[in-house]
């Protein structure tokens, strides 16, 4: 009943926010570093010290106004030399909405270049983060024009898109470095698989395509049964991704095997959406929210 009636909380947003964001922060620090940059490297260290590397996320999504965006762009800049300076392994990912999509193409695709300078530079790598379906077609063009003068830079596709088998063949054929992941938004039948079980097979099907095309990319899951089939591919060509939180005994093993992983590993005080989105794909952290309210 409680899990029932934090479902709808969350879903339909009629809570009292600053207690519901109060109760939701003790969640939330399982998936989330801390606010500051300070405690990111901190993570991305321990990280770096369990064999993994690093890859940074300030939060932020759906910039409304040049100013945020701006101090998003100020932010990765500075944070990729604080990873130089600290001697972090790794790099960062980001938003197309953090850096302006919603806002007007040309200075998402503008502030995209400049990180991505600023990477190679450092010689870091580079991810962009993928977002809701409305986002997908700008986000795949201004990644193949960023690609042109920055190979060390990729993609998330997301397995639960139909379109997804050819975005994946398109940014092969173009030398393109891919983050699959299974997509972690609502999206109408139209445009997305309904079921889980549609979602895996199509997972695999992205995974087999991107083990043959020889480019680099990443298995960006914590479902043990697809990172086993990605394992018993024995590609080389790719590196397993998983965010800070979850399946951490998963990691472990992986590294135990010498086989490259690396931690997504989130901070900043917008983390409330990602937090949600973490929430809502697992009924157990809905028992875990719930148990958190009925403690408060
Ligand atoms: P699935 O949801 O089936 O979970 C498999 C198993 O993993 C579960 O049985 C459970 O054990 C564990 N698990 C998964 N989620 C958990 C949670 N929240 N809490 C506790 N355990 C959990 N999405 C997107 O749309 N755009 C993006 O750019 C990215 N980027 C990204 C980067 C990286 C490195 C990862 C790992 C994931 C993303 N995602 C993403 C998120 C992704 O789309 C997806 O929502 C989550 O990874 C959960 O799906 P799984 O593939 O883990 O499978």
């Amino acid at each position: 009943m409680m899990c029932t009636m934090t479902a709808q909380a969350l879903h339909s947003h009629s809570y009292d926010s600053t207690l519901m964001e109060r109760l939701l922060f003790r969640v939330a620090k399982k998936w989330v570093a801390g606010y500051s940059a300070g405690e990111a490297i901190g993570a991305a260290l321990d990280a770096n010290r369990r064999g993994m590397s690093a890859i940074l996320n300030f939060l932020g999504e759906d910039a409304a106004d040049r100013t945020q965006v701006g101090l998003a762009v100020r932010e990765y800049l500075s944070l990729m030399e604080l990873m130089r300076a600290r001697g972090v392994r790794g790099c960062v990912s980001t938003k197309p909405t953090q850096l302006g999509l919603a806002v007007d193409y040309d200075t998402c695709l503008q502030n995209f270049s400049v990180l991505a300078k600023k990477a190679k530079e450092l010689g870091q790598f580079l991810w962009i983060d993928m977002e809701s379906a409305r986002f997908t077609e700008d986000t795949i063009t201004i990644y193949l024009e960023v690609l042109k003068d920055h190979p060390m830079t990729g993609v998330a596709i997301q397995a639960y898109l139909r379109r997804s088998g050819a975005d994946v063949l398109h940014i092969i054929e173009h030398g393109g470095k891919v983050r699959l992941v299974k997509g972690a938004y609502h999206e109408p039948e139209e445009h997305a698989f309904a079921t889980g079980e549609e979602v895996d097979r199509n997972y695999s099907r992205l995974l087999k395509m991107l083990a043959e095309s020889g480019n680099f990319f990443a298995v960006a899951t914590h479902d043990g049964r697809l990172v086993d089939e990605a394992v018993n591919l024995r590609a080389n060509n790719c590196e397993f991704q998983m965010l800070m939180g979850i399946r951490d005994e998963l990691k472990s093993q992986l590294v135990a095997r010498g086989l490259p992983v690396a931690e997504y590993i989130p901070y900043g005080s917008q983390w409330l959406p990602y937090s949600v989105r973490r929430i809502r794909e697992r009924k157990r952290n809905l028992l875990l929210l719930a148990r958190s309210l009925v403690q408060s």
